[in-house]
């Protein structure tokens, strides 16, 4: 699959530190090195630090900003964890201007009589508690920012429940509602905005779980939609706050 990130030209997001959570594969990929060629600089949050090296190599062979590379892993972080993020954050900008919720792992379908109990936790843990877990610890820093963003990435699963998506579906609707209630809390009193983004079919690892048979090279590459994630993450945005916007797919 082709994932280079169409090269946003105007530097719309100059000035903005933004951490993407999952930066290391996938969408997530894609979004680190777009923000990155938008201006942004770019922390690297993932659990897997060769994939994040390579992101972080490829982000300087665009010749755009520098990247920063922040390895943990969602599923057996401790609050604790979160507030050493955060200290470090703080120690190297002292502020946050964009979180990107992107991080999430799939678990595999199956109905909920055969759903396992561990599973099911672990899917929670990392797709539910640690978006919960990583605002709470960064929230401070968000509010020093001039302007800043907060964007979830949901999934039409969690807007209608369908069988078989298990854990993934409710900590997907989970995250609607967390966006809904952070965008109602902080909308008065703060500059911060919080939205959720549905990406349409695309085809990462969690695609190709889901749906092992079909044709993957017919979906669509993220770089086609990114122009929606700096939107969201950038000035443009100001005025929207409490919205689930979902990516139609577009013809290949
Ligand atoms: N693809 C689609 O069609 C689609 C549709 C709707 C919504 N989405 C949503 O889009 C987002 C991105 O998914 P994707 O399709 O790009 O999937 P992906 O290719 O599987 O990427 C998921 C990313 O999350 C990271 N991650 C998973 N578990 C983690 C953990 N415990 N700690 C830290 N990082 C972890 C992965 O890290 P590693 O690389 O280290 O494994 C990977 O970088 C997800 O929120 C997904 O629900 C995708």
């Amino acid at each position: 699959m082709h994932m280079s990130p169409t090269v946003p030209t105007n530097n719309v997001l100059h000035d903005r530190v933004i951490l993407v959570t999952g930066a290391g594969e996938g969408i997530g990929k894609v979004a680190a090195k777009t923000l990155a060629a938008a201006g942004a600089t770019v922390i690297l949050l993932g659990r897997t630090l060769n994939k994040l090296e390579k992101v972080y190599d490829e982000i300087e062979a665009q010749g755009s900003t520098h990247a920063i590379i922040l390895p943990l892993d969602l599923k057996g972080a401790r609050p604790e964890d979160y507030q050493q993020v955060s200290a470090l954050i703080e120690a190297q900008f002292g502020r946050l201007d964009g979180l990107l919720h992107n991080a999430a792992v799939l678990g595999g379908l199956s109905p909920i009589e055969l759903q396992e109990v561990k599973k099911w936790y672990d899917i929670i843990q990392t797709n539910l508690h640690a978006p919960f877990l990583l605002t709470q610890a960064l929230l401070p820093l968000l509010k020093k920012s001039a302007d800043a963003r907060i964007l979830f990435t949901a999934d039409t699963v969690g807007i209608k429940g369908q069988a078989y998506w298990g854990a993934y579906g409710v900590a997907k609707a989970g995250i609607i509602n967390f966006m809904q209630i952070l965008a109602d809390e902080l909308e008065a009193g703060t500059r911060i905005r919080v939205n959720a983004i549905i990406p349409p079919p695309t085809a990462t690892r969690i695609r190709k779980q889901a749906y092992p048979a079909i044709l993957h090279e017919a979906l669509q590459d993220p770089s086609v939609y990114m122009k929606e994630y700096v939107y969201l993450l950038g000035p443009e945005s100001k005025a929207v706050n409490g919205e689930i916007i979902t990516i139609k797919e577009t013809a290949k």
